[in-house]
C-alpha cells in the first residue's frame, strides 16, 4: 500500500516529493471504502481509499467498458467498479477472475496528510478500452 511519511526512516516531507509528483489534495478529504477522481498531467486517475492510511492510485478509465472507476467502492482488497462490479485487487490492478485484465496503477504516498501521485508509464492512457477485450 501507500508508505506514509512515517515510514520512511529518517526522511522529511521535502525528501519525498520530486519534480514528478503530483498533489492530489489531502487524504482526509476521501471516505474510507470510496474513491475520488483527478487529473495528473491531463491523465483522468482514481484515487481509492482502502483504510485509514492505505490509497492506490489507478488509471480512472474501466478497461471493461470506460466507467469511471471513481465512483466505485473498495471492498475486500478490490476496487469495484460502479457499472458492472469488475474487481481490481488494490495490490496490483488486476481482475481476480481474469489477471489479463488489468488498470494502471500509479505510484502513491501520503506525504504531510496530502496524497501524491507520480504516473507509471507516458502514453496518453486507454483509447478504446473495449477494443482490448
Ligand atoms: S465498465 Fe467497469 S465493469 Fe463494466
Amino acid at each position: 500500500m501507500v508508505p506514509s511519511n512515517e515510514d520512511q526512516p529518517g526522511a522529511e516531507s521535502g525528501d519525498l516529493i520530486g519534480p514528478d509528483w503530483h498533489d492530489l489534495g489531502l487524504l482526509s478529504d476521501i471516505q474510507i471504502g470510496h474513491a475520488t477522481y483527478a487529473e495528473v498531467a491531463g491523465r483522468g486517475v482514481c484515487v481509492a481509499r482502502a483504510s485509514e492510511s492505505d490509497v492506490v492510485i489507478f488509471d480512472d478509465a474501466c478497461p471493461h467498458a470506460g466507467a469511471s472507476l471513481a465512483g466505485g467502492r473498495v471492498y475486500d482488497q478490490c476496487l469495484v467498479c460502479p457499472w458492472h462490479a469488475w474487481e481490481f485487487r488494490l495490490s496490483d490492478g488486476k481482475c481476480p477472475d481474469n489477471e489479463v485484465i488489468t488498470v494502471r496503477k500509479h505510484e502513491c504516498r501520503v506525504v504531510d496528510g496530502h496524497v501524491l501521485c507520480r504516473l507509471n508509464g507516458t502514453d496518453s492512457g486507454p483509447t478504446d478500452p473495449r477494443a482490448r477485450f
